[in-house]
């Protein structure tokens, strides 16, 4: 049977390549465009005089005409399980990690608790316009299965995994290099490809698992090709002082996920603050990606990420919030803050670099770049609508904006979860503001 169809009428606008590489792609737009959603997926994407006779009969047509309708946003790095610690105050990573974090995570043993997060962090990222998040959960499978379980009913793609931890952490979180993989095996086996989710080997960070863990991270992701490795990397000086004396062995921190060989084209990284040009070279080579989170580098003050050395050594690159050390859950305050932290650094971002950050390139580093991340045919229709007359100054301003790029660009500075009119999954409105 075939769900009606769906069709939004609006300003659409999307990025369908790099516009960091070679030849930089630029944004594509239909100012009166018409986007026909069936099975979930985009049928049809034009400019509305041309592409209204693709509407089946019967299909209802949303009406949003002088707002932004782009792909939903995707979020490369987030921690669900830390939405209740959200400007947890004056502490830097390490301290941060000890008195807040840990003890949140601790109570993710009692899936009421578990579902009653997930619960808030779906509403709070599909009102910001996010239809992807690559989140971690805690150390308790508890946490995941909540996590995905709420995913299933919303119909969303996610990324997920159960955090591993074998050290240096309180009793209660840590699990064991043989216990966290088998926990993460059967969580592979129950969640990967269901529905639309999708799970990631979660190792927290290096100096919390053994080598043994960190080598069984390795023998999973073999085990299981179409899963990610998602974890944290050159986040923090103290962080990476506690790396060395660790791990000895190795020649830096990104040699010690390679050495477990963690470093991969599906391999996520949040933050990459503190690399050096020889890691960049490598994490190049490798085809794995870096989730940049601005705010979060902020707000715990860990430094300022090179954008501009990244995507010179030809890094990879995405945004995520990071919440809970990152401040907003919004992809579009995590645009602008992107753009004031690379402008510190010599580089200029434009509207089709910080829209591509926040959709294609998020979906690339997620490898779901064929089925999300831009508008086109055969895609999945995860959607955001954007309201440039969301306040009265977004209106005052946008009003006075001459092309599409400097209206994006002012929505990313001015924007917020205000912003969203509407959020798509799937084909069908999961968040409406009215
Ligand atoms: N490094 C290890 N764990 C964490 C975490 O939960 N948040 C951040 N920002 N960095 C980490
Ligand atoms: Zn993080």
């Amino acid at each position: 049977g075939h769900a009606p169809a769906r069709a939004i009428r609006g300003h659409l606008v999307t990025i369908t390549g790099d516009p960091f590489g070679p030849n930089p792609a630029a944004l594509v737009e239909h100012p009166d465009g018409l986007l026909v959603m069936q099975d979930g997926l985009i049928a049809a994407v034009g400019p509305y005089a041309e592409t209204a006779h693709r509407i089946p009969p019967g299909a209802t047509v949303d009406d949003h005409r002088g707002r932004i309708v782009s792909a939903g946003f995707v979020d490369a790095h987030t921690h669900y399980p830390q939405t209740g610690i959200v400007g947890a105050h004056g502490a830097q990573l390490i301290d941060w990690l000890e008195n807040f974090t840990f003890p949140a995570e601790l109570a993710f043993t009692d899936p009421d608790h578990a579902a009653a997060v997930a619960r808030v962090f779906f509403d709070t990222i599909l009102r910001a316009g996010t239809t992807t998040a690559l989140s971690f959960g805690t150390s308790s499978p508890v946490s995941v299965d909540a996590f995905f379980a709420e995913s299933l009913r919303r119909g969303t793609r996610m990324v997920a995994g159960k955090v591993l931890m074998d050290r240096n952490a309180p009793a209660g979180l840590l699990d064991t290099a043989d216990a966290g993989a088998a926990e993460s095996a059967e969580l592979i086996a129950r969640w990967h490809g269901t529905g639309r989710n999708g799970y990631a080997v979660t190792p927290r960070f290096a100096p919390t698992s053994t080598r043994a863990q960190l080598d069984a991270a390795g023998e999973l992701l073999r085990a299981h090709p179409g899963v990610l490795l998602h974890t944290h990397l050159c986040e923090n000086d103290a962080e990476l002082a506690w790396v060395r004396e660790l791990f000895p062995e190795a020649h830096g921190y990104l040699d010690v996920y390679d050495r477990a060989g963690l470093v991969g084209e599906r391999s996520v990284f949040a933050h990459g603050i503190h690399l050096r040009t020889d890691e960049r070279a490598r994490l190049a080579d490798a085809g794995a990606a870096i989730a940049h989170c601005p705010s979060s580098n902020l707000f715990l003050g860990s430094g300022l990420f090179s954008l501009r050395r990244a995507a010179d050594a030809g890094v990879r690159v995405a945004l995520g919030t990071d919440i809970g050390a990152g401040t907003s859950f919004s992809l579009l305050r995590t645009m602008a803050s992107a753009y004031e932290v690379a402008h510190l650094d010599g580089l200029s971002l434009g509207a089709a670099e910080l829209l591509y950050l926040a959709t294609l390139g998020g979906a690339r580093a997620l490898g779901l770049g064929d089925r999300i991340g831009s508008l086109e045919v055969g895609k999945e229709a995860d959607l955001v609508v954007l309201d440039p007359a969301a306040t009265e100054l977004l209106a005052f301003r946008s009003a006075r904006a001459s092309s599409v790029e400097e209206l994006l660009f002012v929505l990313a500075t001015l924007g917020d979860d205000r912003t969203t009119a509407a959020t798509y999954v799937a084909g069908h409105p999961a968040y409406l503001r009215d």
